[in-house]
């Protein structure tokens, strides 16, 4: 008796929680709607599972409880209750699984008009790179990554030239425009999330993953690693601005590309030949002094 109630209070109790909790999504900011539809349905299907099988069990507390005289009746088969039971979880199992297919599918096509986005992933940051006017990004290999080519980009490939690099955990994205973003990781898995635009996904070393979705309010996002990379995975955070074009193109243009950088390091190169030489010289000097002194 005290057990069926206990369990009455705890179906109430989880329905009015889910009902009036405190934790909730953050607003939507992309076209992903679609991923919120499915976790609903899951948790109706899931709730809708719950509530039924937790009452059975109550009315079971109730309907069997001890009666002086009694007997249970032995049943080890019912061909009837199995083929029943089995249709319904096969109807759930498929309902819980195949708009998540539908979606993914979405997910992972991409509309022609997608900006490509490169997010680089490191221990423990992110950057990122942008194609130029070709609306390209030039062949990369994480095995060329070095200090004075930090993204591994393929030298010989002319689209990378006008990439644009993006050396800071902030990327600004243009609103009502589809952005394809592309994964790389340069040590361990990390994951791009997002919150509000409702998508994530693994950076996985060695390869490149991608997805898209369309931001549609502008703002300032944070961004997540979803995925435990190392000591500092909690600090791996990065901020997104979805902005209108006039600030956007501002931003874009404060950006360096690919040929700046490997000229304003090869100047960096030669500044730096120089000042050792005259640091040379300069020694050379103190010794001449030093023997004269000597002398
Ligand atoms: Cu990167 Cu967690």
């Amino acid at each position: 008796m005290f057990t069926g109630l206990l369990f009455l209070a705890v179906i109430i109790g989880s329905i009015v929680f889910h009902v009036w909790t405190p934790w909730w999504w953050t607003d939507i900011a992309s076209n992903w709607s679609a991923m919120d539809d499915t976790i609903i349905l899951s948790f109706w299907i899931g709730g809708g599972v719950f509530i039924l099988v937790c009452l059975f069990m109550v009315y079971c507390i109730f309907r069997y409880q001890y009666k002086e005289g009694r007997r249970s009746e032995y049943k080890p088969e019912d061909k009837k209750l199995e083929k029943g039971l089995t249709w319904l979880t096969t109807i759930g199992v498929v309902a819980l699984l195949a708009p998540g297919l539908v979606v993914w599918n979405n997910y992972i096509r991409v509309p022609d008009n997608a900006i490509q986005v490169e997010v680089m992933a490191w221990q423990w940051g992110w950057k990122y790179r942008l194609p130029g006017q070709d609306g390209k990004l030039g062949a990369s290999n994480n095995r060329i990554i070095s200090d004075d080519n930090p993204y591994g980009l393929n030298i010989d490939d002319p689209n990378g030239k006008d990439d644009v690099f993006v050396e800071s955990n902030e990327l600004h994205l243009l609103k009502d425009r589809p952005v394809k973003i592309l994964l790389r990781s340069i040590d361990v898995l990390h994951n791009f999330y997002v919150p509000q635009f409702r998508s994530k996904m693994d950076a996985v070393p060695g390869t490149i993953t991608y997805y898209w979705f369309e931001p549609n309010k502008n703002g300032e996002y944070e961004v997540l690693c979803a995925e435990y990379c190392g000591v500092a995975h909690y600090a791996m955070r990065g901020k997104v601005v979805v902005e209108d074009e006039g600030s956007y193109n501002k931003w874009l243009s404060e950006q360096e590309t690919f040929s700046s950088f490997t000229a304003k390091n090869r100047n960096n190169k030669l500044n730096k030949k120089k000042f050792v030489k005259i640091n040379n010289l300069s020694s050379n000097k103190n010794s001449i002094l030093k023997e004269q002194d000597v002398r």
